[in-house]
């Protein structure tokens, strides 16, 4: 099966080819994203492979069908970038990696959570200049305060279970509870009650049209007092304009962002020769009580090796009994 791969990085392309090796796959790979102009590239393919940032538009899986590509294989787990009711029309299975090592988008959420709060970020920068002093990095015990965790699947689940053994109190909110998490004794409260009492908010739901601007102007107003939002799950779930206003006035009073809602433009890429002229990115950046990672809270060797095996498995095993259901959409 030809298989094009689009928005290619070298480190995957080295571990697609190795998992690869003895299947009947034929990568092909491309650097840029796909699009409704890249989308033409199909042509000489039966499936093709794509990540967080291309653009899977409805206009784009029509092009798709007409070249018949069978297949669209996600590399990671949200697909909010593809439009599953057309692929579904046109017949195109969609698989993706629901799940691929959680811990490592976990474990980024804790790492936010720990620089902003012992501002290693800063301290780091005062050491290399020969600056000992202490001023401005007092932090907080997280052992005693409470951690609100919006989504509680694979990724929520596993930073409850961190935070839980640095002695904070968890609180989730989650339409779907999970019985796992609630024999831990910990407390599934509605959104509300978690914003009002929560000391960290942590985001760990899909994004969808109803949690599109989850975190906006009357949400943030609802939270405490500088309060610590952590945003490792999508961009789109946060009102970018609304989290400034709540910077500015101190409502919130750190934020942790590995995901932006307009991050298709700027990530994954160098882009240290140019002028970003993302304004509301830029003012973001420019807040000492923000930190903004790149989208690399999946980015681990024992992450990628499984998304690597599990989209060799997806391509290899579709339409076939072996496939398994819970990595297809479609
Ligand atoms: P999952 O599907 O296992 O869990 C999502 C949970 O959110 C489910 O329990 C669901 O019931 C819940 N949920 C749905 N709507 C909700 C709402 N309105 N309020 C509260 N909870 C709601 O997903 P998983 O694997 O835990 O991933 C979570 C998100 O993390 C993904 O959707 C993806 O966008 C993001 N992600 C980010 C990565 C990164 O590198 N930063 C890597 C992988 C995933």
């Amino acid at each position: 099966m030809k298989v094009a791969v689009f928005s290619t990085k070298s480190y995957e392309k080295a571990l697609l080819a190795k998992v690869s090796e003895t299947s009947e796959l034929k990568f092909t790979y491309f650097t840029h994203s796909l699009n409704a102009i890249t989308a033409t590239l199909g042509d000489k393919f039966e499936a093709i492979c794509v990540f967080v940032n291309d653009d899977v538009n409805s206009q784009v899986v029509n092009m798709l069908a007409k070249q018949n590509i069978r297949h669209i294989a996600l590399r990671c787990a949200g697909y909010n970038n593809v439009d599953i009711e057309t692929a579904s029309r046109n017949g195109i299975r969609v698989s993706r990696v629901p799940s691929y090592a959680p811990e490592a988008v976990a474990e980024h959420a804790v790492a936010l959570i720990m620089t902003l709060n012992r501002k290693i970020h800063k301290a780091y920068n005062r050491i290399r200049e020969g600056n000992f002093e202490l001023n401005g990095l007092m932090g907080f015990n997280l052992k005693n305060k409470r951690v609100g965790v919006i989504g509680t699947g694979h990724i929520g689940k596993a930073l409850v279970t961190i935070m839980r053994g640095f002695g904070c109190e968890v609180i989730c909110c989650d339409p779907v509870p999970s019985p796992e998490i609630m024999d831990m004794g910990v407390t599934y409260v509605d959104l509300d009650r978690l914003l009002t009492q929560s000391d960290i908010v942590s985001l760990h739901c899909p994004l969808n049209e109803k949690t599109y601007h989850l975190i906006n102007q009357t949400s943030i107003s609802r939270m405490r007092d500088g309060v610590m939002l952590i945003n490792t799950s999508r961009g789109g779930l946060v009102d970018s304009q609304a989290v400034i206003k709540g910077l500015k006035s101190g409502k919130i009073g750190y934020l942790g962002l590995d995901v932006y809602e307009m991050e298709s433009d700027l990530f994954f890429e160098n882009r240290s020769t140019e002028i970003i002229g993302d304004d509301v990115f830029e003012r973001l950046a420019t807040f000492h009580n923000v930190i903004i990672t790149g989208h690399q809270g999946f980015f681990t060797l024992e992450a990628m090796n499984e998304i690597a095996s599990t989209v060799v498995a997806n391509l290899v095993t579709c339409n076939t009994p072996q496939a398994n259901p819970e990595n297809f959409l479609v």
